[in-house]
């Protein structure tokens, strides 16, 4: 197993989030049908789509390219009863090929990065049916002006980090309309994600006591935890809300 595998296997997420979150975010989607279709992107092993299975009784398609989380997303599924609800799908975010205007409702969490925000929003909206949203959480630049070290750091690990303001401005130039969001709470980070991965990290040191690189990537991974630590406030998840304008 790949150290990057070991750090990442059985963490409750992937990337920052909570139940309340997920639902504060769907409270912002209006007018859905009863059991609408929702496709979950990049869902790893699926805190988020259990949410919104539970929550609209809907129909999930849930796509990832790490098997090992679409396993887990199986396992929470069947444990949580929503089971016949989700189908998932092995396949890249780039190669998707489902039919035009097919889902209510398309749903990422931490994960249209890969694709990056711009590029994804356009190439996402042909399967969404007209009057159907969009819901993205997105790591955002909260002050205009970061402090260096915070700057310096994520312009190496995510050069296409936005501001809210330009991300809006992104929303609109790509057809979007009834924008809206917030920032998700500093806990959202630490309790299902920083310090579960803090505890990862920690047995890893020990076991990977002699491995250079190894204890490399270890104290990236800690970095990144001690730099948010610091300049929470210069940086954040944000959850963007959508709607592909009706017919
Ligand atoms: C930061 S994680 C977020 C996972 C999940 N949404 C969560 O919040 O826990 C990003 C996810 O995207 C998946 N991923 C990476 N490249 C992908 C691609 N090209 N297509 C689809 N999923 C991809 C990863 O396997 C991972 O599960």
């Amino acid at each position: 197993m790949s150290i990057f595998s070991e750090l990442t296997e059985g963490l409750p997420r992937q990337a920052p989030g909570s139940a309340s979150a997920t639902l504060r975010a769907l409270g912002l989607v209006r007018g859905l049908p009863t059991r609408p279709r929702i496709l979950d992107v990049g869902c790893g092993p699926g805190a988020q789509t259990v949410e919104l299975a539970r929550a609209t009784g809907g129909w999930i398609v849930a796509v990832d390219i790490r098997q090992r989380f679409l396993d887990e997303l199986t396992e929470r599924a069947a444990a949580a009863g929503i089971l016949p609800q989700v189908t998932t799908v092995n396949t890249s975010m780039f190669e998707m090929d489902f039919a035009d205007a097919s889902f209510d409702l398309i749903w990422s969490e931490g994960a249209i990065y890969i694709q990056g925000f711009a590029a994804g929003l356009a190439a996402w909206r042909q399967f969404l049916k007209p009057g159907g949203w969009l819901a993205v959480s997105e790591l955002t630049w909260l002050v205009p002006d970061p402090p260096s070290e915070a700057a310096e750091y994520w312009a190496r690990n995510y050069p296409g980090m936005g501001s809210i303001e330009r991300n809006c401005q992104i929303v609109a130039e790509a057809g979007y309309v009834s924008m809206d969001g917030f920032v998700l709470p500093v806990q959202d980070w630490w309790n299902n994600y920083y310090q579960p991965s803090e505890r990862r990290v920690e047995e890893l040191r020990e076991k990977y006591a002699d491995d250079r690189d190894a204890l490399a990537t270890l104290e990236e991974t800690s970095r990144e935890h001690d730099l948010f630590r610091a300049y929470h406030d210069a940086y954040g998840y944000v959850f963007y809300v959508m709607r592909n304008p009706p017919a």
